[in-house]
């Protein structure tokens, strides 16, 4: 499945601004209060852990927009709202129906939160039929609320897609997915942090960075490349080398600060070879735990994934990150 062409007028697409009565700053102040900041969806290739570690490179950082535009579960973003490095936050996703996804949380978490109970479970003999029947319904009509059943539910919470852009990823059978109440609660939280503060645009991560600035910071966190290619690729596209390069080095002209998650390391074994020097970018190493795989055969093996930031913001990761 595709993303939507974008209009050459990029179609900003605010979510509802704040009510009268609502209080930015006392709202603010009390998600910034809890350590966590709202968690909505599993999603493979998460920054949910390593959020703390990319956050540290930003969290003196004060800037207009933070562009997230390959969001997932847009666990940077959510963390840098309740941080508050940003005024607003654009947040965009080739998958549209994730996209879509992320505006009725925003807007509506209470139709999704109900639209999500309709569809769960608590009996495991049951939930095995309600996944194919959702997922049949999702391939026909890419319903938000489907898909949010779908990643709770999934293998590893990894979207897979055959060639017709059908989602082909088995239920896990081990777990039920996340409880309604459960949801229920993420949903409202998200929605109290986002809501009035963030853009939300479908479609390629060229067109969402059309209008990203100097004054912005933009958290890149594509496919990476082992995940691109390949016999099984992962989410519903992959991102070519080539192309992600030319993404770089434009931002790098256009004086955009960037942070780029991108391949990394397990013991010895380098994923993706580092890259080119003249895009203006630094890499820093962060420690994404133990290999399985490693710790199964007896090695205790580290994973390392890569951070690269734009020269502007180099001095404050060398505060906080080691070097590559
Ligand atoms: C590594 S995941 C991002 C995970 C995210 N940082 C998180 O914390 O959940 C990469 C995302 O990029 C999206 N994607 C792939 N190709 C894209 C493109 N050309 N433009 C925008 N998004 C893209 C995928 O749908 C996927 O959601």
């Amino acid at each position: 499945m595709a993303g939507k062409p974008k209009d050459a007028a990029l179609p900003a697409t605010p979510t509802t601004p704040l009510a009268a009565g609502d209080k930015p700053k006392a709202r603010q102040r009390s998600i910034a209060e809890s350590n966590e900041p709202p968690h909505l969806l599993a999603y493979q290739g998460s920054k949910r852990r390593l959020g703390p570690q990319i956050l540290a490179v930003m969290e003196g950082t004060r800037v207009r927009r933070l562009y997230e535009p390959c969001c997932g579960s847009a666990a940077v973003s959510l963390r840098a709202a309740s941080k508050g490095v940003a005024t607003t936050y654009v947040l965009g996703d080739s998958l549209d129906s994730l996209v879509e996804l992320w505006r009725l949380a925003i807007d509506h978490p209470d139709d999704l939160a109900d639209a999500y109970a309709s569809r769960w479970s608590a009996r495991a003999s049951d939930a095995r039929a309600r996944f194919e029947a959702v997922r049949d319904a999702f391939n026909r009509s890419h319903e938000p609320a489907d898909l949010l059943y779908l990643l709770a539910r999934c293998v590893k919470s990894a979207p897979r897609f055959n060639r017709d852009g059908h989602f082909n990823q088995g239920a896990d059978h081990r777990r039920l997915g996340t409880r309604p109440a459960t949801m229920r609660g993420r949903l409202r939280a998200v929605a109290a942090l986002l809501r009035g503060r963030a853009i939300l645009r479908s479609g390629d991560l060229v067109d969402n960075l059309a209008d990203a600035q100097p004054g912005d910071l933009v958290y890149l966190d594509p496919p990476y490349l082992g995940t691109s290619s390949g016999r099984n690729p992962r989410y519903h596209q992959g991102l070519d080398r080539e192309r992600l390069i030319a993404v770089l080095a434009d931002l790098d002209r256009r004086d955009v600060p960037l942070v780029l998650s991108y391949d990394g390391r397990t013991g010895e074994r380098e994923y993706g070879p580092p890259l080119p020097d003249d895009l203006g970018l630094r890499r820093f190493s962060l420690r994404a735990g133990r290999s399985s795989q490693g710790t199964l055969s007896g090695h205790r093996v580290e994973t390392f994934e890569s951070l690269y930031v734009s020269r502007g913001l180099e001095e404050a990761a060398a505060r906080v990150l080691p070097r590559w």
